[in-house]
């Protein structure tokens, strides 16, 4: 099944629909998976080889202002600047667009505010396709139900699915290969005093795209085969650690999932390694820190930034330990 079959069965009833606002703005949080997503067992649908859960980052995410333009093409800005049509972002995020124009003769602009790096590891293509499917959403008064729009979003990214809410969500793996059963879904537990830190080591582009990594990592990594049965593992230690609000239990899943990711991928070849020198500098800090009584855990995803896991408490520690730090509250904001 192609992308375009899966847009147009999703907008069967609403094809007709002309655009009811002449311009919309629409946001959407960050992720961060506490649970990876890391391998796809369907290349152009995004559907992955399990399911993953995360957790929104508040107020770090994308705001895409959408309308329909007289352009003879489309345009799109990302903070700010257009975008240079023949860049591989830009084909990307073209080629996106391009699969909603359904029998319609339109062109858009989208302009893209993103207050994270780009391409650094950092959810930046999660938070950018889910706000452009919203903004879509809102543009034609389609009225699509959430787990139709999570399936549009995965169209984009894979982890875009899990970016239309705040708070932690599940992402389904599903069975079915046109994938109308992997969607994200939303956790509806919250924990206030719950905190993300970032810890950006570098804003620069990852070497390698998480596409190209995972594809890789599927194909040629021994260890591969025991990473489906370590996320099912992780998966089921999240909820219950998020439903009895368990931090240790939560930090430690989520920390370990990350290195056993990594680890995954450090095995294929040729090796997938995204850390630098300081994030393994990090990391050592952390687990000292965590043998002197610090409750401190962290994540990492494609790139070498890391995110650390702590409760709201501990957040003077922290930020004494890592002045660098960035500090989101995930629940600081009402749940949309
Ligand atoms: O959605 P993608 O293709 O950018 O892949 C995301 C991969 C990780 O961030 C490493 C893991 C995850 O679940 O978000």
């Amino acid at each position: 099944m192609k992308k375009s079959d899966v847009v147009r069965q999703i907008l069967k009833d609403r094809d007709g629909l002309s655009p009811k606002n002449s311009a919309v703005t629409a946001y959407a949080p960050s992720n961060i998976a506490l649970c990876k997503y890391w391998g796809k067992r369907d290349q152009e649908l995004n559907l992955p080889v399990t399911s993953s859960l995360s957790i929104s980052l508040g107020d770090k995410g994308s705001t895409t202002e959408l309308s329909i333009s007289q352009n003879p093409h489309d345009v799109i800005f990302v903070n700010g600047r257009q975008m240079d049509a023949m860049s591989p972002f830009a084909k990307r995020l073209l080629a996106f667009v391009d699969l909603f124009r359904v029998n319609r003769d339109i062109n858009f602009v989208a302009n893209i505010q993103t207050n994270i790096p780009i391409g650094a590891g950092l959810a930046s293509s999660a938070c950018g396709f889910a706000s452009i499917v919203m903004a879509l959403n809102s543009l034609f008064a389609w009225e699509l139900n959430e787990s139709d729009l999570s399936i549009l979003a995965r169209l984009g990214s894979g982890s875009a699915s899990r970016s239309l809410w705040h708070g932690f969500v599940e992402w389904h793996v599903g069975e079915q290969s046109d994938g109308f059963d992997s969607y994200g879904e939303l956790i509806t537990e919250t924990w206030p005093e719950l905190c993300i830190g970032l810890l950006i080591i570098t804003e620069a582009e990852k070497e390698i795209p998480s596409r190209e990594a995972m594809q890789r990592t599927v194909t040629t990594s021994p260890l591969y085969s025991a990473w489906p049965l370590k996320v099912n593992q992780d998966l089921s230690v999240l909820k219950r650690a998020i439903h009895s609000q368990d931090f240790l239990l939560l930090g430690q899943t989520a920390e370990s999932n990350a290195l056993t990711m990594h680890a995954t991928m450090q095995s294929a070849w040729p090796p997938v390694f995204y850390a630098l020198p300081e994030t393994i500098t990090l990391m050592k800090k952390i687990w000292q820190l965590r043998n002197q009584g610090f409750m401190l855990y962290f994540t990492q995803d494609a790139g070498p930034n890391l995110k650390l896991i702590f409760l709201e408490k501990d957040a003077n520690a922290v930020r004494a330990e890592f002045p660098q730090v960035e500090i989101i509250k995930p629940f600081s904001l009402p749940v949309a």
